[in-house]
């Protein structure tokens, strides 16, 4: 070898070693000191908190046309895959404790080793704790699949972090957020049709009980993936969305009987499950988010939260309360969208995701047990 080209081999490896060592110290100070705000956030879930995984396979559960998106300033106002006008409830939480970027969809190819360090979101529009649920969308991530793909993101932050260093950070500085249950009641078990008579075949107690049993093995294994620090979400009133109202004829103040019945039902079951596994699984946190209370007094007191209607759909068709047509460019828009607790159909707008979830961060032990998100990340 020339001493030209040595002298140039050397310089460039000089060049590489300072490079690891700026990127390995930057990611060194992710995992160290707890104080700095949350490191990453791991969302699993529903279209509640689903970021854009379903953009990303053929699904009849989409949320990528315009208006949706309308008020999310990082897009431009562009659609991201989100089922609302702006953010997320994963999204504000993020924000509040000090997320460096919301959290990134799994099943986005692009995704860097620095987002992935930042939290990922698993969440996918109709996916439930069942894996039948959501069938009549034919594709969506059921809680079984978003847990394998957390064991892939797993395994890159080893590779990313080293062993050691990813086994802390998982366990000390993420949060797992987990907001599903809905789907299992409104495209499952009160949709006999596609629940292959899960509800001809189930009593509700039954049906419950497998649900639990479901979720106790989907924590049980997040927690073998070095997952410590919990949030789980309860099912919110779903007999009171403007798309049960609409069908079933309601007065505006009035809601489905039969659905808040079983969501209620399966909230104490879910209560109970989180109390157990505090006690049973060493070192981890199971936070409860009384999701049910908190959205339940914004529909009922919406006028004192700044609120027009708690009843009708900013965007959406059909019906008394728009509750019949998903929001799309096809459907009508309200003028005025932080007025209305109800993006579309079935989600909440920005505006109440910001009351909820502000809520879940400062909040007390009426809403959030057995302590707030802001505590669970500085524990
Ligand atoms: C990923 O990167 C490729 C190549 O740069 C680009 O064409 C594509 O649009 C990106 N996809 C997403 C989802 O960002
Ligand atoms: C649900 O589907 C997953 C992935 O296909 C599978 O591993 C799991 O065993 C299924 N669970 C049940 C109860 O059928
Ligand atoms: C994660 O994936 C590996 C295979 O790569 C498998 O052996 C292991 O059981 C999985 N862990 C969980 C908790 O699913």
């Amino acid at each position: 070898m020339s001493k030209k080209t040595m002298g140039a081999s050397a310089r460039s490896s000089g060049v590489m070693i300072l490079i690891l060592v700026v990127f390995s110290s930057s990611l060194g100070a992710l995992v160290r000191g707890a104080s700095q705000g949350l490191g990453a956030s791991f969302i699993f879930g529903d279209s509640l908190v689903d970021a854009g995984n379903n953009n990303y396979f053929s699904t009849l559960s989409k949320a990528d046309m315009k208006p949706n998106g309308i008020d999310f300033k990082a897009s431009g106002g562009n659609p991201t895959g989100r089922y609302t006008n702006g953010k997320t409830i994963g999204d504000i939480i993020g924000e509040e404790l000090g997320q460096p970027n919301f959290a990134v969809p799994f099943l986005n190819p692009n995704i860097t080793d620095r987002q992935i360090s930042n939290g990922v979101n698993f969440a996918s529009g109709g996916g439930g704790i069942m894996n039948a649920t959501g069938s009549i969308f034919v594709n969506r991530l059921s809680m079984d699949i978003q847990i394998d793909y957390f064991n892939i993101t797993r395994k890159r932050l080893d590779r990313i972090m080293g062993a050691s260093q990813a086994r802390d950070y998982v366990m000390k500085r993420s949060i797992f957020s987990i907001t599903v249950g809905s789907n299992d009641f409104l495209n499952n078990y009160l949709l006999p049709v596609v629940s292959t008579g899960a509800r001809i075949s189930q009593t509700p107690d039954a049906f419950i009980d497998d649900m639990v049993n479901h979720f106790r093995g989907q924590l049980a294994r997040l927690y073998t993936m070095d997952a410590r620090k919990f949030v789980i979400g309860n099912v919110g009133p779903i007999g009171c969305i403007p798309y049960q109202k609409t069908i079933n004829q309601l007065d505006a103040n009035q809601c489905v009987d039969l659905a808040n019945k079983l969501a209620l039902q399966y909230n104490a079951r879910l209560k109970d499950l989180l109390t157990e596994l505090n006690e049973n699984l060493p070192g981890a946190t199971f936070v409860h988010a009384n999701v049910y209370d908190l959205v339940m007094d914004v529909i009922t007191n919406y006028d004192k939260y700044g609120f027009k209607s708690s009843s009708k759909a900013c965007c959406g068709s059909g019906g008394q309360y728009q509750g019949i047509i998903p929001c799309g460019p096809t459907t009508s828009m309200c003028q005025e969208r932080d007025k209305y607790v109800f993006w579309d159909p079935y989600h909440p707008s920005q505006a109440a995701n910001i009351i909820i979830a502000k809520k879940l961060v400062d909040g007390d032990p009426r809403v959030i047990t057995p302590m707030n998100l802001r505590q669970l990340r500085d524990l």
